[in-house]
């Protein structure tokens, strides 16, 4: 395999000003922590856009860039091959990062008193962007349902979605689903487009986890629906998948038109543009990226398994991971609240998310982010253990 070393090696981020390694040093004072919460990645891109930043590097110029119809066309091509849908450079609009799209998505396309639909437990910032527009969010929560002694997944309550779904404007999907792995099925999909449209209620689609599959499991697009409903908007970007979140860039496709020169014409308006860097990264990663997507999947699968042995020596229920690099585990057999857990985790050495910044009733459940080399993982599940141990002596 060509690229599984880069992987299994990592990087060291320390001194890099990164978010997730050097936020410790004035957040508590050490530079010791381990950190598994921030959804990027421990290792380093692809070697290609390496090389394309370093050689662009070279011109010294940095001014305002142009956003070519080659990149279009691989954007296109990429979601054509990968996701199995066709769209077209005027369905695209190319924003600085998904979460702020997000905001004016909700902005734009739903007035003062519309609802809007989420499904807890899910990625905290679709409740900020829908807050702070002054919308009010409707909830159909996901359904926990037990696989086997280790395993758990979600499912959505049809009949309770359809219910919300006939009151919102906009219902944003989270496929493949943060923080509970999930990676929905073509059915699952189609039956979310036909009530979306029975009840003209604008589907967006927030896909960036979406090239991160894991063995077993078959990412469907909401694009492979284009034909049967218009008012679909999905949100990609290749920041998850190469590990260039910093460099802000993501493409929002709408299959809609008059939707896409709206949105278009308030980026313009603001004149939002992308840096030269992002755009590049895009470029290059997705021409040159297939092969380094499914050996990066491989080695993710292989770090899957570690914290699932882990998991079921420590008697600890884990949701099955389809999809995405984050790994939600249940460890309220512990009896501790979210902040104990936090706390003593960070106390013993490492950092993860807390299961309630996705819902409140997830207290007991940590996000763990495995895209890191294969020491990193050792070494923090070694340090979890400890903490483990301190209350199963108990
Ligand atoms: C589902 C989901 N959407 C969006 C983002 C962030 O996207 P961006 O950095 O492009 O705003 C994340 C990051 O974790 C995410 O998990």
């Amino acid at each position: 395999m060509k690229y599984y070393d880069k992987f299994f090696n990592g990087v060291n981020r320390r001194g890099t000003d990164c978010y997730k390694w050097d936020l410790q040093k004035t957040a508590y004072n050490t530079d010791k922590i381990l950190p598994f919460w921030v959804a990027d990645s421990d290792y380093e891109t692809l070697e290609d856009v390496k090389e394309a930043f370093i050689e662009r590097s070279k011109n010294g110029a940095f001014g305002y860039t142009l956003y070519t119809d080659e990149l279009y066309d691989t954007i296109c091509k990429w979601c054509y091959e990968h996701y199995g849908y066709k769209t077209h450079k005027d369905n695209i609009v190319i924003t600085t990062g998904v979460v702020n799209a997000l905001y004016f998505i909700v902005n734009m396309f739903t007035k003062d008193g519309d609802s809007i639909l989420v499904n807890p437990p899910v990625y905290n910032p679709f409740y900020n962007v829908v807050k702070a527009n002054g919308r009010t969010l409707e909830y159909s929560k996901l359904i926990r349902e037990e696989i086997d002694d280790l395993l758990f997944t979600y499912h959505f309550d049809f009949d309770d979605l359809e219910a919300k779904i006939e009151k919102c404007k906009m219902f944003i999907l989270c496929n493949p689903h943060n923080p509970v792995g999930r990676c929905y099925t073509e059915e699952e999909i189609s039956k979310i487009v036909k009530i979306c449209k029975k009840h003209n209620c604008i589907l967006v689609s927030d896909e960036i986890h979406c090239d991160l599959i894991m063995e077993g499991s078959k990412f469907t697009s909401v694009g492979r629906f284009f034909d049967e409903y218009e008012d679909i908007i999905l949100c990609t970007a290749p920041s998850k998948t190469f590990n260039v979140a910093g460099l802000s860039e993501s493409n929002i496709i709408f299959n809609n038109l008059t939707m896409a020169s709206a949105f278009n014409k308030t980026y313009e308006d603001m004149s939002i543009e992308i840096n030269t860097f992002g755009l590049l990264g895009c470029l290059i990663s997705y021409q040159k990226g297939s092969e380094w997507v499914k050996e990066q999947n491989y080695y993710l699968n292989e770090n899957k398994n570690i914290v699932y042995d882990f998991a079921r020596k420590n008697k600890f229920k884990i949701a099955k991971l389809e999809a995405t690099y984050l790994m939600w585990i249940d460890i309220t057999r512990l009896g501790l609240s979210q902040d104990e857990i936090f706390n003593k985790l960070i106390e013993y050495g490492v950092w993860i998310n807390n299961g309630t910044m996705y819902s409140n009733d997830c207290n007991g459940y940590i996000r763990l982010n495995i895209a890191c080399g294969r020491k990193q993982l050792l070494d923090g599940l070694e340090i979890i253990q400890k903490f483990i141990n301190e209350y199963d002596k108990k």
